[in-house]
């Protein structure tokens, strides 16, 4: 049946960190549904340079690395320690995962590496600040991907505006292509043209 989300197959790790997550309290992770689509973007894309901004605990990580061929490489950035060494020991050990932990306004401002064929924006920086240096950063044909755009109540005073804007501006982009999901938690695919 469609939406049989319970069949899917979860990637190496996921049960693991979602348990180290609890552990800690994190709560802030996307969930098997959008870890599952990005999965299958990332797919689309062999050899290709992945981003992800905010890397939590690794969970998304965790889907987006399943996606990957072994000539692809992806860099996640976090500025929160405790976090990114959870995710440091499921993939520190894989050549092809970049994991930095430091701001990702700064880490933004001094890339200036190759462009990205997927990007996963998933802190503020690069979806409610700095919107325009990322897209600058995607390649021709990427995908820029956010979640969490339906509403929630415990969203604090004035999210629902940020939400809004930021929709209104990705809509507005004359040089990318872009589809609003009703779906999980509410999803944005843009492509860049
Ligand atoms: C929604 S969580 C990321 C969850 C992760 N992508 C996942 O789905 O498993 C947002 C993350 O952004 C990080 N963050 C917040 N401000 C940041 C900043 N200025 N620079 C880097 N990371 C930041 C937080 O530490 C948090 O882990």
């Amino acid at each position: 049946m469609i939406g049989a989300y319970d069949t899917l197959e979860k990637p190496l790790g996921y049960d693991a960190i979602l348990e180290e997550s609890k552990e800690i309290g994190f709560g802030m992770s996307s969930d098997m549904t959008v870890g599952a689509l990005l999965r299958v973007l990332i797919a689309s894309k062999p050899k290709g340079n992945f981003l992800e901004m905010g890397t939590g605990s690794g969970l998304a990580l965790a889907w987006m690395v399943d996606g990957m061929n072994s000539e692809a490489t992806i860099t996640s950035v976090d500025n929160n320690p405790e976090l990114t060494a959870i995710a440091q020991r499921y993939f520190g050990v894989d050549s092809r995962v970049n994991i930095r932990c430091e701001d990702a306004e700064e880490w933004l401002a001094n890339y200036e590496g190759e462009q990205f064929d997927l990007v996963f924006a998933d802190t503020w920086v690069g979806k409610y600040t700095h919107l325009d240096t990322l897209l600058r950063q995607l390649k021709q044909g990427g995908f820029y991907v956010v979640d969490d755009m339906r509403k929630q109540p415990n969203w604090p005073e004035g999210h629902e505006e940020k939400v809004k804007n930021l929709l209104e501006v990705l809509d507005s982009q004359q040089h990318m292509e872009v589809v609003q999901l009703d779906w999980a938690t509410g999803v944005v695919i843009a492509v860049k043209k």
